[in-house]
C-alpha cells in the first residue's frame, strides 16, 4: 500500500515523525536534568500544557497545590510547558540564593515592552543594573514625606465617596473607588501636579490603563500569541497599540510642559505650590522631576528611559497598593476585635481629632504596620515572581540548569507552616509584634526578595497607613470573607468584588 502513497505525504510522514522523535529526545533530555523533582503526570510532547492552561482561577489554584507539595516535600516543583521547564520554589533559602544570583527575567515580562520599554520591571539585566544605581535612591524617606500631603487630600476623598455608601448593599470598592484613588494618586506623585485638585486620570486613561493589563494577561495565558510575529497580526495587539498611546499621550505631555518650565525657571521646582504641606515640611518632589535632574548630569538617561521609567512607577505602585488596602479592609472587616485595636491606636494618636496624617504619626503606626504585613503575607498582590536562569546554580537539594525559568511562589511562601508556625493561616498582626519578628525575611516575599525587590516599599508603607488612618476614624468596615475566591490577573483578585460594607463610626 506504501507504493501507492503519493510522494508528498510519504514525506510529510517522515518529516512529522522525525519532528516527534526531535522532540521525544529532546524532551527526555531536559527531563533528565530535572529527575527526583516532583511534578504532575506529563503527557508525550505536551508535558503539563493541559493541567496548567485555563483563566485567572485555574492559575491561582495551581499556585495553591503547588505551594502544598513544596511545603510537603521540601522540594521544588517542576512544571512542564513541552520542553521548557518552569521550576517553582518557595523554600527561604532557595528563594534568596535564586533572587541573588539572577537578574534576567524570562521572556514573558517582554509582553508589557510596548507600554513600558525598558523601565525596571521589564529591562534586560544589563540595562537594570546600569539605572538602578541611581534609582534605587529616589524614593527616600524625605522624597516619600513630600507625598504626604498628596496622600491626605486623595484619602480625604475617598473617604467622602465612601461615605456615600453607607447603609447600602456590600459594593465592589475596589474597582468603584480604591483602583481610581491610588492611580491618581500615584500618577500626581510620578509626574507632578501643581494643584492637588487637578486631575490626571481621565475616564479615558483609566480605561486604557486597565485595558492594557487585560491584554497582557490574556496575552500570557494564550501560548498562541506569545510569539511576537503572530501577535502583531491580532486585533489585540492593534487594541493595545491605541491604549498604549492614551497612556503614553499623558506622560509625554506632561513632560514637554516640564521640560519647557525648567528652562524657563532654572530655580523653582515646578510642582513645589503643594499648599497643603507648606508648612516648613519636606518639600513634594516629583518623580518625573527627580528623573530630569539626575539626567542633567547623565546623558544615558534620555527623555524615552525616563518616560519609560515613570510609566513603569505607575504600573508598579497602582495595583499593587489598590490590592493591599482592598484585602486589609476585607480582613478587619470580618475581625471586629482588630478592627477596634486598629481604631484605639489612631485615637491614641489623632485623639478626636481628623487633622492630616504627618510623617512622625507614620512612624507611630505600629499595629497599624503589622495589620499591613499580616496583610501582605497572606495575600500577596503579586503572588508569584519569575526570573531567568543564566547559569548553573546549586540550591541545597538540587542544581538548577541555566536556561530554566524559575517561579518563585510568594503565596506558598507566606503560608507555610513550617516557616510561619502551625497557625500559619490565620490571619493574626500581633505576630509581627511579638519580641522576635515572624518567620524569616526571605519567606515574607510580597516585595520580592534579593536584587530586583521592589523599590517603591517606603512609598507603599506610607500611602496605605494614611489611608487607612484616614478610613478607620471615620469609617467602620464590615466584610464576608468565609467564601473568598480568588484569581490571579497579574495581581491577586478576588474573583467577586462585592464584600465589603460601610458604615459611619459613632465618635465616642
Ligand atoms: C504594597 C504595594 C507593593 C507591592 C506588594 C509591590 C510588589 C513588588 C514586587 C513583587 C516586585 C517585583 C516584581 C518582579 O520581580 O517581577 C516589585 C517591583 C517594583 N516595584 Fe513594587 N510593590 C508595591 C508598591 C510599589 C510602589 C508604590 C511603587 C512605586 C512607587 C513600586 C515600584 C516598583 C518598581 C519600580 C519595581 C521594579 C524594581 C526593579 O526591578 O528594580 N512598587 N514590586
Ligand atoms: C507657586 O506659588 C507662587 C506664589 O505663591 C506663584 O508665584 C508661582 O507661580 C507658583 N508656581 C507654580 C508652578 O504654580
Ligand atoms: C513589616 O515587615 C517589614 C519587612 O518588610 C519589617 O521590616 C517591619 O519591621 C515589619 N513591621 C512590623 C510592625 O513588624
Amino acid at each position: 500500500m506504501c507504493f501507492n502513497m503519493p510522494l508528498w505525504v510519504y514525506t510529510l510522514c517522515v518529516l512529522l515523525a522525525c519532528t516527534c522523535l526531535l522532540l521525544y529526545l529532546l524532551e527526555r533530555r531536559e527531563r533528565g536534568k530535572f529527575r527526583g523533582l516532583p511534578t504532575y503526570p506529563l503527557l508525550p510532547f505536551i508535558g503539563n500544557i493541559h493541567q496548567v492552561v485555563g483563566d485567572g482561577r485555574h492559575l491561582f489554584q495551581l499556585l495553591d497545590r503547588v505551594g502544598e507539595i513544596c511545603e510537603n516535600s521540601m522540594l521544588p516543583f517542576v512544571v512542564w510547558l513541552g520542553p521548557c521547564s518552569i521550576l517553582v520554589i518557595q523554600d527561604p533559602e532557595d528563594v534568596k540564593m535564586i533572587t541573588n544570583a539572577f537578574i534576567e527575567k524570562p521572556y514573558f515580562y517582554g509582553f508589557g515592552k510596548i507600554w513600558l520599554g525598558d523601565g525596571l520591571v521589564t529591562a534586560p539585566g544589563y540595562v537594570w543594573k546600569h539605572n538602578i544605581k541611581k534609582l534605587a535612591g529616589t524614593f527616600t524617606s524625605s522624597v516619600v514625606d513630600g507625598y504626604l500631603g498628596v496622600f491626605n487630600a486623595q484619602t480625604h476623598r475617598l473617604v467622602e465617596s465612601l461615605k456615600t455608601e453607607v447603609g447600602k448593599e456590600p459594593f465592589d470598592i475596589i474597582h468603584k473607588y480604591l483602583a481610581y484613588t491610588t492611580l491618581e494618586t500615584i500618577c500626581q506623585t510620578a509626574l507632578g501636579v501643581s494643584k492637588i485638585s487637578e486631575s490626571i486620570v481621565t475616564t479615558e486613561y483609566y480605561e486604557a490603563f486597565n485595558r492594557c493589563l487585560e491584554l497582557i494577561m490574556s496575552r500570557a495565558l494564550n501560548v498562541l500569541l506569545h510569539p511576537d510575529a503572530i501577535y502583531r497580526l491580532t486585533a489585540a495587539y492593534r487594541e493595545m497599540a491605541r491604549c498604549v498611546a492614551v497612556l503614553h499621550h499623558v506622560s509625554d505631555t506632561v513632560m514637554k510642559k516640564r521640560q519647557l518650565e525648567r528652562k524657563n525657571t532654572k530655580k523653582t521646582e515646578i510642582g513645589e505650590n503643594n499648599s497643603r504641606d507648606s508648612k516648613g515640611g519636606p518639600k513634594f518632589k516629583a518623580f518625573l522631576d527627580i528623573l530630569m535632574e539626575l539626567s542633567e548630569t547623565d546623558p544615558s538617561l534620555t527623555e524615552r528611559q525616563i518616560k519609560s521609567e515613570v510609566d513603569t512607577i505607575i504600573v508598579g505602585g497602582q495595583e499593587t497598593v489598590a490590592s493591599t488596602m482592598f484585602y486589609t479592609l476585607l480582613m478587619i472587616g470580618c475581625k471586629p476585635r482588630i478592627q477596634e485595636r486598629l481604631y484605639a491606636e489612631m485615637r491614641s494618636i489623632f485623639g478626636g481629632s481628623r487633622r492630616e496624617v504627618g510623617k512622625e504619626d507614620l512612624a507611630r503606626m505600629q499595629y497599624c504596620e503589622a495589620v499591613i504585613n499580616e496583610t501582605l503575607r497572606l495575600y500577596p498582590p503579586v503572588p508569584g515572581i519569575l526570573r531567568y536562569a543564566d547559569r548553573d546554580l546549586p540550591l541545597k537539594s538540587f542544581t538548577v540548569p541555566k536556561g530554566t525559568a524559575c517561579g518563585i511562589n510568594s503565596w506558598g511562601a507566606g503560608r507555610s507552616v513550617r516557616v510561619w508556625g502551625p497557625d500559619a493561616k490565620l490571619y493574626r498582626p500581633e505576630r509581627w509584634l511579638d519580641d522576635q519578628p515572624p518567620g524569616t525575611p526571605a519567606a515574607f516575599l510580597a516585595f520580592s526578595y534579593g536584587r530586583r525587590a521592589c523599590i517603591g516599599k517606603k512609598y507603599a508603607m506610607a500611602i496605605l497607613k494614611t489611608m487607612l488612618a484616614h478610613c478607620v476614624r471615620e469609617l467602620e468596615f464590615v466584610s464576608e470573607a468565609e467564601n473568598l475566591q480568588l484569581k490571579v490577573d497579574i495581581a491577586l483578585r478576588p474573583v467577586s468584588g462585592h464584600l465589603i460594607q460601610v458604615r459611619l463610626r459613632q465618635k465616642t
